[in-house]
């Protein structure tokens, strides 16, 4: 991985662990002449991208097939139900498989935390794999969207307050946004259920009472509440989370006019936040979805220049 020339290059996409602040910024700034509609790109042959997505998805799956679009590339749709999958065919063997078909790059979305590692590593598939989520483990593209949102609003990162609240433990988007806000210079704050909060933050940034902090802060970065992540037998109320937990009426009263509401959705309206918040003049929830086609197709085209530079 690295830049050159202004243009990030990637092998793969697993986890924002491995991007440097460079990178991430170059994207970001790619991203954006994406959106401005003053970025040259042109495919150099044909280039083949799969989207392979083990859990449901609307936001992630279908604005990475419109960025694979946009880019002029031939898109195999995925459906696990109808593949060999269904007769006990492993991920491992699937990938291989649409390698040795000539599938250039895999987007991929998978219950099973670290389930890139095995692909990545292997000498045998050549493809580039992009994760699209796994597990509770990470979410980049995600991660890159919600950054590139943040800076359209402040053009900078350093110092910015920001609070991430809510199902921390299951989020795969709180661990890539903590992991690399906190690199990128922003002060952190985790609010929240204390049984979905994990001591791990704690190198990240501080556990706060959310009361206190929103008029300090910048962003209030909200997280869906992930039942299918949760023991069966655990149990919940919509509106005791949205009464101590949520971002209510009230308490967005408490926010900084300058202050912006985001939430990487799907979501659960009148429970993380009330329902007359999410499409209400603070929230960035709408731009987030429309700057993850941008993100993507500068994910997309620096995986590209990647494979060039091989
Ligand atoms: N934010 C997000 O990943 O949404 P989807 O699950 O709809 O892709």
């Amino acid at each position: 991985m690295s830049v050159k020339n202004g243009l990030v290059q990637l092998e793969n996409l697993t986890s924002m662990e491995n991007l440097s602040v460079d990178e991430v910024m170059g994207l970001i700034k790619r991203a954006s002449a994406f959106k401005a509609g003053k970025a040259d790109f042109a495919l150099d042959e044909q280039t083949f991208a799969s989207n392979i997505f083990f859990e449901n998805s609307t936001r992630t799956h279908h604005s990475f097939h419109i960025a694979e679009r946009k880019l002029g590339l031939d898109v195999l749709e995925f459906d696990a139900q109808a593949s060999s999958i269904s007769k006990g065919e492993t991920l491992y063997d699937t990938v291989l498989t649409l390698d040795a078909l000539g599938v250039d790059i895999c987007v991929i979305r998978s219950g099973v935390e670290h389930y890139y590692e095995e692909l990545v590593n292997s000498d045998n598939i050549h493809c580039a794999i992009v994760n699209g989520g796994d597990g509770s483990g990470q979410h980049p593209s995600q991660c890159l969207l919600d950054l590139m949102t943040i800076y359209e609003e402040f053009g900078k990162f350093e110092g910015l307050k920001i609070a991430i609240s809510g199902d921390l433990t299951h989020s795969r988007v709180a661990k890539s946004n903590m992991m690399m806000l906190q690199k990128l210079g922003a002060r952190l704050y985790f609010t929240g259920p204390a049984a979905w909060y994990s001591e791990e933050f704690d190198d990240y940034g501080h556990y706060a009472n959310l009361d206190r902090i929103l008029p300090e802060l910048d962003v209030h970065m909200l997280l869906r509440v992930q039942h299918e992540r949760h023991d069966s037998g655990e149990s919940f109320s919509k509106e005791g989370y949205h009464t101590h937990f949520g971002l209510t009426q009230e308490r967005a009263k408490m926010l900084k006019p300058t202050a912006i509401i985001m939430h990487p959705a799907p979501v659960n309206r009148d429970v993380e936040i009330a329902d007359s918040l999410v499409e209400s003049p603070q929230s960035r929830i709408v731009q987030q979805m429309s700057n993850g086609v941008y993100t993507r197709m500068a994910i997309l085209e620096a995986i590209l220049a990647g494979k060039k530079a091989k």
